[in-house]
């Protein structure tokens, strides 16, 4: 069984997916652990649908189709990023906008290549198997922030299962086709999808970078590092 460290790191947006069947056993393991996940006052504010077999085919060929008739993308239901996206933000944005197309040998100015690589996302980059995740368009952020520690419980615990995944806010981009699929109750928000399956390593990639610890986390009091304190 892994270690949880070696489940953190081990993660990664995995997108090449072998063809194998994900047993429903495993998946059904996932999830009933992952809802031990914490959220505020117990609110537990995720809905969850999970689909494989036809019924995944029927989605990825309604979005394949609409993505090939150049169909806009459905209203937005929430910002995913701010229109305006100051530093450091940005400058990581375009960070990891030459690791994932470097990787794949496309240059920053190919937009079509861009487009190409970015259109297997509605293909759940082969994966058999998706999770979708919703949440009450009531909810504030606070429990938007519940449902991120939900998912990446959901990630860490595909990994013990030597699963990988890919979380997609790509799918909110068509949540309308997914609708047609799912038929979730009125006054929910597909915030993500997420592909699951067993990774094609013949699929290239490069790890995404991180930020220096001392860029995003400051410690307060204690004991001073050596190499600081000297
Ligand atoms: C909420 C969320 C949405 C994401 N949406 C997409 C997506 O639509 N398509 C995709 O290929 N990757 C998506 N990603 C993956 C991120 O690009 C990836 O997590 C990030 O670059 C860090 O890389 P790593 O996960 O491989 O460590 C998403 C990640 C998160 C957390």
């Amino acid at each position: 069984m892994l270690d949880v460290y070696e489940a953190v790191t081990s993660r990664r947006a995995v997108r090449g997916f072998t063809d194998q069947r994900v047993p429903r056993e495993a998946l059904e393991r996932v999830l009933s652990a992952a809802a031990w996940a914490p959220s505020g006052s117990n609110l537990q504010p995720w809905h969850v649908y999970v689909l494989t077999g036809a019924p995944l085919a029927e989605l990825k060929k309604r979005a394949g189709e609409r993505l090939a008739a150049g169909d806009p993308w459905d209203e937005r239901e929430y910002e995913m990023y701010p229109s305006d996206l100051k530093s450091p933000y940005r400058e990581r944005r375009s960070a990891f906008g030459k690791e994932r197309y470097g990787a794949l040998g496309i240059r920053r100015e190919d937009w079509e290549a861009r487009q190409r690589a970015a259109s297997a996302n509605w293909d759940c980059y082969g994966a058999p198997a998706a999770l979708f995740c919703y949440i009450d368009k009531d909810l504030g952020p606070p429990q938007w922030a519940d449902v991120g520690m939900y998912l990446q419980t959901v990630m860490l615990l595909l990994r013990a299962e030597g699963l990988h995944s890919c979380p997609q806010m790509a799918w909110a981009k068509y949540h309308r086709t997914v609708a047609e699929i799912l038929s979730p109750p009125d006054g929910l928000i597909l915030y993500c999808g997420m592909s699951i399956g067993y990774e094609d390593d013949t699929v290239s990639y490069a790890r995404t970078c991180r930020a220096p610890l001392d860029e995003t986390v400051m410690f307060v009091g204690g004991q001073a590092r050596r190499s600081h304190a000297a």
